[in-house]
């Protein structure tokens, strides 16, 4: 059995007054749900979630790193800073890093390979734009992304890591891929993963994200192949957070 995963993606969201108050609650309301939580929240909120989860049922994580471990390289953050401050998850490959801030395959293979070698684990991102699900490129754009990991890390390398399925034409849009959507892109990937080793297949985690409401979670999270979910905007709202992650649960 996978234990379930929500895991709160901030974005560039938050203040030292709000997140004291958001990480109270939702340290606070999950203390008896079986599923796991995590926040990433910006990096300079980093030590703070550190002082007010550790040691609670909640973990927390960034939403990038370098892929460097040290040098000059302005504004970065490296993968041995992010352990110093407790965390346990790095998303890696969000789509708004590929798109946004030029992020490619390599780069996220790069930063991937970067969380691993420091212990942390990466939250792998995944996930077409509306362009390509019309023109039937689902499959093969979620596949090349997923190989890219693949080929330089090795199958092993997702036995302590995360995926995340997050078609771009749902996150922040509130049009939810359907369950059924979700459910086959998610055995896709597993398929992919399980043609080279059953056994990690099996055990990896594969998350939805996209709009995930309290409302669509439960669903989505009852098909066979959806783990938990990633959640954006829903992350930021304690009440709606703690309902998803009790759906999970
Ligand atoms: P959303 O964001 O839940 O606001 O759609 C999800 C994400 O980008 O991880």
């Amino acid at each position: 059995m996978r234990k379930k995963l929500v895991a709160g993606n901030w974005k560039m969201h938050g203040s030292l007054q709000n997140n004291a108050a958001l990480l109270e609650r939702v340290k606070a309301g999950v203390v008896d749900l079986a599923c796991e939580v995590a926040v990433c929240p910006p990096y300079p909120y980093l030590a703070q979630a550190q002082s007010l989860l550790a040691g609670s049922a909640v973990s927390w994580g960034a939403q990038s790193l370098s892929e460097h471990p040290a040098g000059a390289y302005t504004a970065e953050v490296s993968a041995a800073m992010l352990l110093d401050f407790g965390c346990r998850y790095v998303l890696v490959g969000h789509s708004e890093r590929r798109t946004l801030f030029g992020e490619t395959d390599e780069v996220v293979a790069a930063k991937f390979a970067a969380a691993q070698q420091a212990s942390l684990i990466p939250v792998l991102c995944v996930g077409e734009t509306l362009a390509e699900r019309e023109a039937g490129l689902t499959a093969s754009v979620v596949s090349r992304q997923l190989s890219a990991v693949l080929d330089v890390r090795g199958v092993a390398a997702l036995a302590s890591a995360v995926v995340a399925y997050e078609p771009v034409w749902a996150i922040g849009t509130g049009v939810t891929a359907t369950p059924g959507q979700a459910q086959a892109v998610h055995a896709a990937i597993r398929r992919q993963v399980a043609a080279l080793d059953a056994s990690v297949a099996n055990g990896l985690r594969i998350l939805y994200g996209g709009s995930v409401k309290p409302q669509s979670a439960a669903e989505l999270f009852g098909q066979a192949d959806v783990d938990g979910g990633l959640i954006g905007g829903a992350a930021l709202v304690a009440d709606d957070f703690l309902a998803i992650c009790r759906a999970a649960n």
